[in-house]
């Protein structure tokens, strides 16, 4: 994982927009994020985690087949977040491409990097979630401007070698239907940049938060349900649940609802905020480090996000 060096508290927040450290931390669980500097792209955080995930891989960029990343906030629209960190890497002409699933985005391109390994030219995958989404944020408005954090994760996938390890099921859903509820208006064909645009914040986040609460918690329990009930396990056999680190109160909510105990939800929201694509990579790798996966643990990886899109994965570590 990587994330920039500039730590932003909820006094920092309290000096910019009518909020305080108490109404951040009871609300959201947030005390502090990072915040990416002006001359900083996602690529520059893709390519540390990148590099990190081939070193704990125990291979090099010559072994990567294919890069997936998975973002909403790509260095550009075009070319792909994915092409500028093949050539960073200094990666073969393998394939390269972006994903756009919202803060499912790294779920989507987990599943999707499983299914090519039925073809034996694939044997090692980079998958990575990269966000920036303080680049595409409303400073004026409460109600968004204290959740997010910009920070990258990646993986690499390969094929198991015993067939007793990985992905072992995957759940993916979308409903277009509430695109409005979370979204970013301008900036596409439908509303190119204009000067009106930007004066109207129209190039920034846009999130009616209490219904995606609502749908965030509602959601992910379901992607566990399917999950669970598909590999016929009870919520008592998952070692570790992987969240999308939204919020707090949504954390606890869907632990409560699965009946899984407090200590098996992991939680780093604290330290980053909300960190989109890149959330359940950076709790993975945090959970890896601190002894919390081990060989054989199951486990529960499940985030929703824009689009509305949701899904999990449940992995045998
Ligand atoms: N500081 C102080 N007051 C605030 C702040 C703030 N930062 N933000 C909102 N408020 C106020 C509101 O103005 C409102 O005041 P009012 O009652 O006078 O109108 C009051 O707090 C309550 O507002 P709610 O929106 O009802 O507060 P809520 O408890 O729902 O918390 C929050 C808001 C934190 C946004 C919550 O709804 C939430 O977390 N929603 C989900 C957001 C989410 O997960 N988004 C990401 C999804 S996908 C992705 O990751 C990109």
């Amino acid at each position: 994982m990587c994330v920039p060096d500039d730590v932003i508290t909820n006094d920092d927040l309290s000096r910019i927009v009518d909020t305080s450290d108490e109404w951040i931390i009871s609300r959201t669980g947030m005390k502090e994020r990072r915040r990416a500097r002006r001359d900083q792209a996602a690529s520059d955080l893709a390519v540390p985690a990148a590099r990190q995930a081939l070193a704990a891989a125990g291979i090099t960029e010559r072994d990567l087949d294919m890069i997936i990343v998975a973002t909403v906030t790509p260095d550009t629209l075009f070319p792909s977040t994915a092409c500028l960190l093949q050539e960073r890497l200094g990666a073969q002409q393998i394939p390269a491409f972006d994903v756009s699933a919202g803060c499912t985005g790294a779920i989507y391109a987990l599943a999707l990097a499983d299914h090519f390994f039925f073809r034996d030219q694939y044997r090692h995958i980079l998958v990575v979630g990269v966000e920036m989404l303080t680049k595409i944020t409303n400073w004026s408005d409460r109600s968004t401007c204290v959740l997010f954090g910009d920070a990258a994760g990646a993986m690499i996938l390969g094929p198991s070698p015993d067939g007793h390890h990985g992905l072992v099921g995957f759940h993916l859903a979308s409903d277009g239907a509430r695109a409005h509820t979370l979204h970013m208006p301008a900036g596409g064909s439908r509303l190119p940049a204009t000067q009106e645009t930007v004066a109207g914040h129209l190039h920034t986040l846009h999130m009616r938060g209490n219904e995606i609460f609502k749908t965030a918690v509602n959601t992910m329990y379901e992607s566990c349900r399917i999950l669970l009930e598909s590999a016929q396990l009870e919520p008592r056999d998952i070692d570790l649940y992987i969240f999308h680190q939204a919020n707090l109160r949504i954390l606890e909510a869907v632990g409560k609802r699965l009946g899984a105990p407090p200590e098996k939800v992991f939680v780093n929201i604290h330290k980053y905020g909300n960190t989109s694509s890149a959330s359940t990579l950076l709790a993975i790798h945090e959970a890896r480090v601190q002894g919390a996966l081990r060989p054989g643990s199951l486990v529960l990886q499940v985030a929703f996000g824009a689009g509305l899109t949701w899904g999990g994965i449940l992995w045998r570590w």
